[in-house]
């Protein structure tokens, strides 16, 4: 399993998974019991992967969703990457024992080492808000561009404080800085400025008993302004609880 720094420049600073470096062995503990893990699975639902695909994980922590989804698609090629050394250590010791081949590089959103049209699907999962505004928008800016034509964003992420709740703890939730940066519509605006095409939500749906409201979105990469390739949407299942936006049968490009 070849292993490869791919971050560029001078040392950059990030925040870590759970904020502190030293919270990181607790990391995995704490999203199983605030059901992370199943949001996370379920964000595989939404992409309609085949035999032969490339997929990264982008912030992708401790490695869980590269492996599940190496577990579930053995057929398919999956890269992680991520800043942080030590999540790195933790992921690729998890998928050792997991038994899967997953690649770990470690390296920035917005600075991806990697050639252009390079995956079928970019997946990330509660990475986004660890964000610059800055960087959101030249993270979506690498998706797009390693990102084969007509291949697929799949992301999710806390929501902003544009969900309605009117809750005290999740008032105080969203009031934290870097949530605030995360409403819906600017995300879904910052995808279509990055040049992806058919931004949407496709899954709302909370998790910490209720008091945290996340979101799903899917965006497309077409590259050709001429292109009228319609949008492969994908018929995920529905969990109780789920508001979905958007629910259409699949159609497949001729
Ligand atoms: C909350 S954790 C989520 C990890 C993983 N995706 C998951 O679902 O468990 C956020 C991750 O984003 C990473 N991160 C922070 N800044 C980043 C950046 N600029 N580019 C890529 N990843 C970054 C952190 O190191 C951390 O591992």
């Amino acid at each position: 399993m070849k292993q490869s720094v791919i971050a560029r420049g001078p040392r950059r600073s990030y925040i870590p998974a759970a904020g502190y470096h030293w919270l990181l062995p607790l990391f995995d503990l704490v999203t199983k019991l605030t059901g992370a893990d199943q949001a996370r699975s379920a964000l595989l639902d939404q992409a309609e992967l085949r035999p032969g695909q490339r997929a990264l994980d982008v912030g992708c922590g401790t490695g869980t969703l590269a492996i599940l989804l190496k577990k579930q698609y053995p057929e398919i090629e999956v890269v992680g990457l991520d800043p942080d050394p030590k999540a790195l250590v933790l992921a690729r010791r998890k998928a050792r024992r997991a038994g899967v081949s997953t690649r770990f590089d470690q390296g920035f959103s917005d600075e991806l080492g990697y050639p252009e049209d390079s995956f079928d699907h970019v997946f990330s999962s509660f990475m986004f808000h660890h964000l610059k505004s800055d960087q959101k928008e030249d993270t979506f800016r690498e998706i797009r561009r390693v990102l084969k034509p007509g291949g697929y964003l799949h992301f999710l992420d806390f929501r902003g404080p544009d969900t309605g709740d009117t809750r005290l703890v999740t008032r105080w939730w969203h009031s934290h800085s870097i949530l605030k940066d995360n409403a819906e519509s600017r995300i879904l605006a910052r995808m279509a400025k990055a040049g992806l095409a058919d931004a949407r939500t496709l899954r709302r749906r909370t998790v910490v008993f209720g008091l945290v409201h996340i979101a799903y979105y899917q965006a497309c990469a077409l590259k050709s302004p001429f292109s009228k390739d319609p949008p492969n949407l994908v018929r995920f299942p529905v969990q109780s609880g789920d508001e979905v936006i958007q629910f259409k049968p699949n159609y497949r490009r001729s």
